[in-house]
């Protein structure tokens, strides 16, 4: 069966189940990164406060994204706290961090991200350029910023 958009029907889902669990992290790491931001203290707190800013800014507008391109494939996105932490493959956490603690824990989450993406980016139907060209931009992203965490630990 294909789906409107002439993709294999069978294989859109799968891809649409994959984009459940980007939005769940991405979701649940804007979530992270934002407590960073609040929260990171230290002689260096104004620059890990501006470099978290920036970071969320980016994982708000990939919400979006990823969850409209499930809606374009014609499945329903997941939008509630409740599902994101059901799907998430990350870990929230709930203690104090030292500044490089976070670093470090962000850094982790982001090389889960790219683990994931780049294995459900070898799953998709070749025909389907749109989710790939989602994901390819996304794990191209992801490394760079696990480049940018990593360059301060
Ligand atoms: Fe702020």
């Amino acid at each position: 069966m294909k789906t409107h958009l002439g993709l294999s029907g069978a294989s859109a889902k799968k891809t649409a189940e994959n984009l459940e669990v980007v939005l769940a992290n991405t979701f649940i790491l804007y979530t992270k990164t934002l407590n960073f931001h609040w929260h990171v203290v230290g002689s260096n707190f104004m620059e890990l406060h501006g470099l978290f800013q920036g970071q969320y800014e980016a994982l708000a507008l990939s919400v979006d994204d990823i969850a409209e391109r499930i809606r374009t494939l014609g499945f329903k996105a997941p939008g509630t706290l409740v599902e994101f932490l059901h799907l998430t493959t990350l870990h929230e956490n709930k203690e104090d961090l030292k500044a490089t603690e976070m670093l470090k824990h962000l850094l982790h989450d982001y090389e889960t991200m790219i683990y994931h993406t780049r294995n459900t980016l070898t799953d998709i139907d070749e025909k389907d350029v749109g989710s790939r060209a989602l994901l390819e931009g996304l794990l191209t992203h992801y490394e760079k910023t696990s480049w940018i965490l990593g360059a301060y630990l």
